[in-house]
């Protein structure tokens, strides 16, 4: 099999897998040292199917090891085929589920989506789950599944975490159809009841999934809830993420405001699916999401031997802005203990034309910090993965305030008519009259964060030739407060 550096499109530090299909990140757990990662996965292929849970370990988020797949689709005496659909896993360190010997504190409980299909066609959409004693690497499933089946073909993707004010368990699921999240309690894992649900606001054009709901601190005092969920986005016809703020009391969660219009998360084509790890030791809210749109998952151009990535995790947090209070993502700390500085600028006068300035190195893999200050300038265009014919191009225009991620001409677009359809755009204001930027590149993969993370934008780009150049453009005089770019072409390379 040909290594990374021979794969033009396998990112070098975002989490692939070594083979085959990938979607959603699930079961996202810490324990014994180890972040385990697991992951929607065919076994089979490079296409979806056959669905599975496939696993993957790390002591830092970002150099992982595979482990064997833990769950695997199953058949059942009626006939009917099970799937193992999304969902999440949580530390049993008090054993009350008492599927672990007595004592035992390090036990993995897995909460999984049976997706149960007859002769091709959907029967059941139901709860269940699996153990494991060893740290995730084999598991057991109930003998008591489903653990919570309500009659319904579309209910999935459970999210369990412990409500430590109430010594409880709380499991936020989706009736997807119907654009709700519904809320139940455990005391041991296995009898689920019923507590609340909530929904059908923001964007109702998509089927929600993957929900996640999860406690943050304000500044300044004082918590939050926020209710994460996956559905349509902000660009028409995608997917995307939407996050309420808002209060939990054990049984319903009430919103801060009336959410008419919704608030999403990212606003690239290509950040779905995201949830958060259970039990980080040092309490950050860590998250995962995929890098992709199922419009066109199955059909990016990576061959026939791996489909599928996730963004960087990103450590989530709550900020004021002037627009409220606001959830912002940073990428993972640790990223920074990786790769080489390639580049650090203090400052640099940008002159207006259409050459602009180049910076002095190429790559595909890297994380490049950059402060802008427009000055005179109303147009600034960055160009990354750039050749003779191809460049992905960050714009910001600082009269409407707007930072565009354009891909149109960023290499094989042609793949699916919706990939090149239309741009990328998010509000973002100046700060102290300057535009705060952190790119991480990595062959086919994008993710801006504007302002400190305030903004983010994650899109799929297929570049076919490879200069790797990076270029800024500015329609007046501006300037580089502040540049940074660090390469992580080799940065997993042992
Ligand atoms: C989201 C999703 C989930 C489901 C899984 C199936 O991408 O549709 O709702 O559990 O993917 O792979």
């Amino acid at each position: 099999t040909p290594g990374p550096a021979a794969d033009p499109y396998r990112p070098v530090y975002h989490f692939t897998a070594p083979k085959n299909w990938i979607n959603d990140a699930n079961g996202l757990v810490y324990s014994n040292g180890q972040y385990n990662l697991f992951y929607q996965y065919n076994p089979q292929s490079a296409q979806p199917g056959h669905l599975a849970w496939g696993h993957a370990t790390s002591p830092d988020l970002l150099r992982w090891t595979a482990q064997p797949v833990a769950l695997t689709e199953y058949a059942s005496l009626d006939g009917s085929n099970t799937m193992i659909f999304s969902g999440s896993a949580v530390v049993d360190k008090d054993n009350t589920s008492g599927l672990f010997a007595a004592g035992k504190t390090d036990g993995l409980v897995a909460f999984y989506t049976g997706h149960q299909e007859r002769a091709g066609a959907v029967v059941a959409q139901h709860q269940n789950l699996a153990s494991s004693p060893d740290g995730g690497l084999t598991w057991q499933r109930y003998a008591g599944n489903p653990v919570l089946d309500i009659g319904s073909k579309e209910f999935r993707d459970p999210k369990v975490f412990w409500y430590a004010p109430q010594q409880k368990w709380v499991m936020a699921t989706v009736k997807a159809d119907r654009q709700q999240v519904y809320l139940y309690e455990s005391k041991n894992l296995k009898d689920w009841s019923f507590l609340s649900r909530w929904g059908r606001v923001g964007n109702t054009v998509k089927e929600w999934e993957c929900p996640d709901l999860f406690e943050l601190p304000v500044p300044g005092g004082g918590t939050r809830w926020v209710l994460l969920i996956s559905a349509g986005g902000p660009v028409e016809q995608f997917r995307g993420q939407q996050y309420f703020l808002g209060q939990f009391d054990g049984k319903t969660f009430t919103p801060d405001q009336a959410y008419e219009e919704p608030t999403y998360l990212d606003f690239g084509k290509d950040y779905f699916a995201a949830v958060t790890f259970n039990n980080v030791p040092d309490g950050r809210r860590l998250l995962v999401g995929w890098a992709n749109d199922w419009a066109y998952a199955q059909a990016v151009p990576t061959g026939t031997e791996w489909r599928g990535s996730f963004a960087v995790p990103r450590e989530l947090s709550l900020r004021r802005t002037a627009a409220g209070l606001a959830l912002v993502q940073q990428p993972l700390a640790e990223l920074r203990r990786l790769g080489k500085e390639a580049l650090s600028i203090k400052s640099r006068d940008l002159k207006p034309g259409p050459a602009g300035y180049e910076l002095p190195f190429h790559g595909e893999s890297y994380d490049l910090e950059l402060t802008l200050k427009p000055g005179k300038a109303n147009l600034l265009t960055l160009n990354v993965l750039q050749s003779a014919n191809e460049k992905t191009v960050l714009r910001y225009d600082v009269a409407k305030q707007e930072l565009t991620l354009d891909r149109r001409q960023s290499g094989n677009v042609a793949f699916h008519p919706m990939f090149a359809s239309s741009l990328e755009t998010a509000k973002v204001p100046l700060r102290d009259g300057q535009l705060q930027l952190r790119l991480l590149v990595d062959k086919s993969v994008v993710e801006v964060f504007a302002q400190d993370g305030e903004t983010t934008l994650t899109d799929l780009v297929f570049p076919t030739q490879h200069a790797g150049r990076l270029s800024l453009i500015t329609d007046g005089p501006a300037q580089v407060t502040a540049l940074r770019l660090t390469d992580l072409s080799q940065s997993l390379t042992p």
